[in-house]
């Protein structure tokens, strides 16, 4: 029997503590402990970049990193990027570009984006593609997206 250990984690700016069997994904919690179910399960092994949430400035796969290994951090996920009600200039933009089809991979492209955008608002087109790397889109809307943060990047204040 494998016992559950405790965790306290901030995530979107509240406070969370529960027990966790040390088996489990930072993802896993996430999803199905917390209901934050806008970070996707696509791949679960590293691949596809759809679970990519910011964890302690850093930007992560969720599904890499188990829940005992965050334990005292603080997770921003695609819920908490923008205050309720609202969305960022990013995912704005996402949709006035018709970047968005199926949708499964954008949230995890919206948070690699906003990594990238924080760190480097005047990216240039392969830097952007790099930012993105990690991320893939079954969909293949790639040039939109790369469309969409680029108006971004030149809204910005140089
Ligand atoms: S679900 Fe985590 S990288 Fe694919
Ligand atoms: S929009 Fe469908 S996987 Fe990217």
């Amino acid at each position: 029997m494998i016992d559950a250990l405790p965790v306290v984690l901030n995530i979107n700016g509240l406070k969370y503590e529960f027990e966790v069997l040390p088996y489990r994904s930072l993802l896993d919690v996430l999803r199905d402990e917390l209901g934050l179910t806008g970070t996707k399960e696509c791949c679960a092994v590293g691949e596809c970049g759809a679970c990519t949430v910011h964890f302690d400035g850093r930007s992560i796969n969720a599904c890499l990193m188990l829940a005992i290994e965050a334990d005292g951090g603080s997770v921003t996920t695609i819920e908490g990027i923008a205050p309720p009600g609202e969305m960022t200039r990013v995912q704005d933009a996402f949709l006035e570009h018709g970047a968005v089809q199926c949708g499964f991979c954008i949230p995890g492209m919206v948070m690699s984006a906003e990594y990238l955008l924080a760190r480097n608002p005047h990216p240039t087109e392969e830097e952007t593609r790099e930012g993105l790397s990690g991320n893939l889109c079954r969909c293949g809307g790639y040039n939109r997206m790369l469309q969409a943060i680029s108006s971004v990047s030149e809204e910005s204040t140089p």
